[in-house]
């Protein structure tokens, strides 16, 4: 079976690709920040799964992180079969107001980490003539949007690298899928204080109906999952419409809405 490396498995997205890849049977190396958290998943998949589960634990925003995982993976002698790229989280807001600390943070983990991931393990991949990748990009991967401007671009630019790696890999047995959710029932939203949001509020799929979808289509190497028909319709209209237009879509579908009290 496959060794599975998925990234930011402590909650939602990554956490149901663990699942997901434990019940068919691969074994995992989980790549999380919170050590205590990981090593309950390690012992819970481990339990009521027939697979390894290796976990490194380390903030991927860090300049150390890819060093500590490529220690790990040497120390463990694991090829690494199949990537995800699934750490992330957001910072919203008008950019005059929001935390360039936390920007600069997340630009490292999307775009930085990411990118070193993929350059450490690519080799490997190529060599043994195998290789999945998926990176998580968003339907903001698609749409340049106010009030979450460096989260989009960071997305926009997991795709474009993504699809132009897809374009490099043909004939190599290496596939690279980009997937593109839409809003999702994680922790991603409180985090980011948008939970009530009306972009929080329709449509919303579970993490692990995502993974269901992007499993098989990852499986098969497509290059591409928009997981539900909203979310697919949305990307459509990215396309047609003016930006003008989209812009006052998203400052709507973004705007935190305060909680109501009796
Ligand atoms: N939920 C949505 O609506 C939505 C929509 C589109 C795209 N996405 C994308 O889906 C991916 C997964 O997000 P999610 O919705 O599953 O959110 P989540 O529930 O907050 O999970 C994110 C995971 O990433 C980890 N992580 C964040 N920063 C990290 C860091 N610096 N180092 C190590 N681990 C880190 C988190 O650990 P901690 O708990 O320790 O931070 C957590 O395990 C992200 O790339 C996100 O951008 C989400």
């Amino acid at each position: 079976m496959s060794n599975v490396l998925i990234t930011g498995t402590t909650s939602g997205i990554g956490k149901a690709f663990a699942e997901k890849f434990a019940q068919k049977g691969h074994n995992l190396i989980l790549v999380s920040r919170n050590a205590e958290k990981l090593q309950a998943q390690q012992s819970y998949l481990q339990t009521h799964f027939d697979v390894n589960v290796k976990i490194v634990a380390c903030d991927l925003s860090a300049e150390n992180a890819i060093m500590e995982i490529q220690n790990k993976l040497n120390e463990w002698q694991i090829a690494v079969d199949i990537l995800i790229n699934n750490a992330g989280f957001n910072e919203c807001g008008a950019f005059v107001d929001t935390d360039l600390t936390k920007e600069l943070e997340m630009i490292n983990l999307h775009i930085s980490f990411a990118t070193k991931l993929v350059k450490s393990l690519l080799p490997n991949m190529i060599k043994n003539h195998y290789g999945r990748i998926l990176n998580v990009g968003s339907t903001g991967s698609y749409i340049a949007s106010p009030t979450d401007a460096v989260y989009s671009a960071t997305k926009a630019y997991i795709l474009s690298f993504s699809n132009a790696l897809c374009g490099e890999l043909t004939k190599t047995g290496v596939k690279v899928t980009t997937l593109c959710p839409g809003a999702t029932k994680t922790e991603f939203a409180q985090k980011a204080n948008i939970q009530n949001s009306p972009l929080f509020k329709f449509a919303v799929m579970k993490p692990e109906k995502v993974v269901k979808k992007a499993y098989p289509k990852l499986m098969k190497g497509k290059r591409l999952v928009i997981p539900g028909v909203y979310n697919k319709m949305l990307v459509l209209c990215s396309k047609i419409l003016p930006v003008r237009l989209l812009n006052k879509i998203t400052i709507r579908m973004m705007k935190n809405k305060p909680i109501k009290t009796k």
